[in-house]
């Protein structure tokens, strides 16, 4: 076992873990935090996806010992419990943007990472192509396309 320390969603986590647990493992098993999904063995479907230092990685590909340090964020990280939801899963609610939501967190994690590097007025063709790494396996994206071109105008106003 060794130790790992970081931040996950604000606050200071330790842990005592086996040098191969993945960042996933240690967020829902170590943490609780079952927010992050597992829906693949493969790498694929974006269901783990969470922000590591800003930047959106599928969390079931790096090892929570790698993450000595670093600031991780979580979807439960978006909204403190009871507070209104963060602009895009609120984009999601309303636009019939999920089915089972097994995907969900992936995709909104995912959808906050393409405004951060595309900007706010995202067009259909970006969004399909840069969620190219999460899988929904219920709603056909359509909607999921709609929420995230609506969430990423709302988080402008906000
Ligand atoms: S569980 Fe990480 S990509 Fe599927
Ligand atoms: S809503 Fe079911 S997998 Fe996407």
């Amino acid at each position: 076992m060794a130790a790992v320390s970081m931040t996950v969603n604000g606050k200071a986590v330790t842990g005592n873990v086996d040098p191969r647990t993945l960042l996933v493992q240690f967020l829902r098993e170590n943490l609780r935090l079952t927010g992050t999904h597992v829906g693949c063995d493969t790498s694929q479907c974006g269901a783990c996806v969470v922000h590591i230092n800003g930047v959106a990685v599928k969390s079931c590909t790096i090892l929570a010992l790698q993450l000595e340090g670093a600031n991780v964020l979580t979807i439960e990280g978006l909204a403190a419990p009871g507070a209104p939801l963060h602009p895009m899963q609120e984009a999601f609610r309303e636009n019939h943007g999920l089915q089972c939501g097994f995907c969900t967190p992936g995709m909104i994690m995912s959808s906050l990472d393409i405004v951060r590097r595309k900007g706010n007025n995202l067009d259909e063709h970006t969004i399909r192509e840069e969620l190219d790494g999460n899988i929904c396996r219920c709603t056909g994206y359509h909607n999921i396309v709609k929420a995230v071109a609506a969430g990423a105008k709302a988080m402008a106003k906000s």
